[in-house]
């Protein structure tokens, strides 16, 4: 038994190999029948011969409907007009489901397709968001490893917030109030004292009310800590990152990209160094960038769609005004209004993939951002300890997995780029 993939191949012409998988499409006329095979690898068409495999199983064969699972042997041929350029001449096969009736076909509607989702995730244009999904989860974790990170484990069930209490996500705890995690990053601080460069990919949490095309309330995140650095450097580790993972794909799904009519051009632009601006600069050029903005406005998922439809490689935006941004990060002891961190905008119109820059290492000075945003420095206790205790200069930054898969594949929604979606209104399959 052997892959499609590997079937298709000169050396195998005039051999008897065994393949089996799911029917991909079918048709017959009275003495041939026509099957296109599908597993996890390509496709292959396969031919069965009335006069070769008698009346009886030539019937039956040619009464198969999509997705129904057999094992097929036969000889490979050379064919130019198979859709793979090769063919199997089936001298005998194996069913072991026959379907009455798959209910998913290519013109579904959007909502029957994701209540659908787990039958949906074996067409072809999903097994290849799969495959895609899969290399950029792999580079994210080589690139770490391959410069001294250590993959670290924060627990997902958590006391306190990170981000802000309004997109919580509450768990009866035997008596006690807990959360969904909606970042690991405070626990990545503490694994910085250890082991001074962590990542980890986890699921995050977020309540999200509003249904935009990019938001989930269940996506992963990688995220990672450096000690020992500030905001630029932290720049320079993530543009590095996001290149390498580009690379992995262009290198190793070229098939599944074309097979999604991805344009490849905005890709290759992305290997060469991303632009930075300040938050300041931002403004005083988002007129002529299509969206007026004035200082003080917030970026959101129509702003940064607009500013970003206007660039085809990543863009950094640094210094941002304090209010703008959540408690822990560092103000910028040249201008403490402002703060030294980052948000890493995708290109054609995709909007913010990172957020990440250097945290407030100071007790005194945690503390007072801990109270001014109305929240409990006993629920930080530990938090705080970090800032007793040895306390060091570090930056990190979170990354969304789900949102950089959107803009690698080029896709019109979030849902898209992740087998299971989590909205407001999606729990289902
Ligand atoms: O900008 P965010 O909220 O930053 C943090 O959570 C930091 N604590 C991370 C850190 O420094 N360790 O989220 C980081 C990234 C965003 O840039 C975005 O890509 C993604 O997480 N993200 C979401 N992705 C999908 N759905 C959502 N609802 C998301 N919220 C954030």
């Amino acid at each position: 038994m052997q892959s499609i993939s590997s079937a298709l191949n000169d050396s195998l012409i005039g051999k008897e190999v065994e393949l089996r998988g799911w029917v991909y499409r079918i048709r017959s006329t009275a003495k041939l029948c026509f099957v296109v095979l599908r597993d996890s690898s390509n496709i292959i068409q396969c031919v069965g011969k009335i006069d070769e495999l008698g009346e009886e199983k030539f019937k039956i064969l040619s009464s198969l409907t999509i997705e129904s699972s057999l094992s097929l042997k036969g000889i490979i041929r050379k064919d130019e007009r198979a859709v793979t350029g090769y063919e199997l001449n089936i001298s005998d096969y194996y069913i072991f489901c026959r379907n009455v009736n798959f209910p998913v076909s290519k013109d579904i509607s959007e909502d029957f397709e994701l209540d659908n989702r787990h039958l949906w995730i074996r067409s072809r244009e999903f097994t290849a968001v799969l495959k895609i999904r899969s290399t950029i989860f792999k580079a994210f974790s080589d690139f770490f490893y391959e410069n001294g990170y250590y993959q670290v484990q924060p627990p997902m069930m958590v006391s306190t917030a990170t981000e802000g209490g309004s997109t919580l996500f509450k768990v009866p705890f035997f008596g006690e109030e807990a959360y969904l995690t909606q970042s690991s990053q405070f626990y990545l601080e503490t694994f910085i004292f250890s082991l001074e460069k962590v990542f980890t990919i986890s699921p995050s949490f977020r309540a999200e009310k509003s249904r935009t095309w990019r938001h989930l309330t269940e996506y992963w995140h990688a995220e990672g800590e450096v000690a020992w650095i500030g905001n630029e450097e932290m720049m320079d580790i993530e543009e590095k990152m996001i290149q390498y993972i580009i690379k992995a794909v262009l290198d190793q799904n070229m098939d599944d990209l074309k097979i999604l009519n991805r344009d490849l051009e905005p890709l290759k632009d992305s290997l060469k160094p991303f632009k930075r601006m300040t938050y300041d600069e931002l403004i005083s050029q988002s007129e002529s960038l299509g969206m007026p903005l004035k200082y003080g406005d917030d970026l959101g998922a129509d702003e940064e769609r607009k500013i970003m439809s206007n660039f085809t490689r990543p863009l950094f935006i640094t210094h941002f005004p304090s209010e703008l941004k959540t408690f822990y990060h560092r103000p910028d002891p040249e201008n403490p209004n402002l703060i030294l961190c980052h948000d890493l905008l995708a290109p054609e119109g995709y909007g913010e993939i990172i957020g990440g820059g250097e945290r407030i290492w100071n007790l005194e000075e945690l503390q007072q951002r801990i109270r001014d945003n109305g929240l409990k420095e006993e629920d930080y206790y530990w938090y705080l300890d970090l800032r007793r205790y040895g306390s060091i200069p570090h930056s990190g930054f979170g990354l969304g997995l789900d949102r950089l898969a959107m803009w690698i594949m080029h896709l019109d929604n979030i849902k898209k780029a992740i087998p299971y979606p989590r909205t407001i209104r999606r729990l289902k399959p």
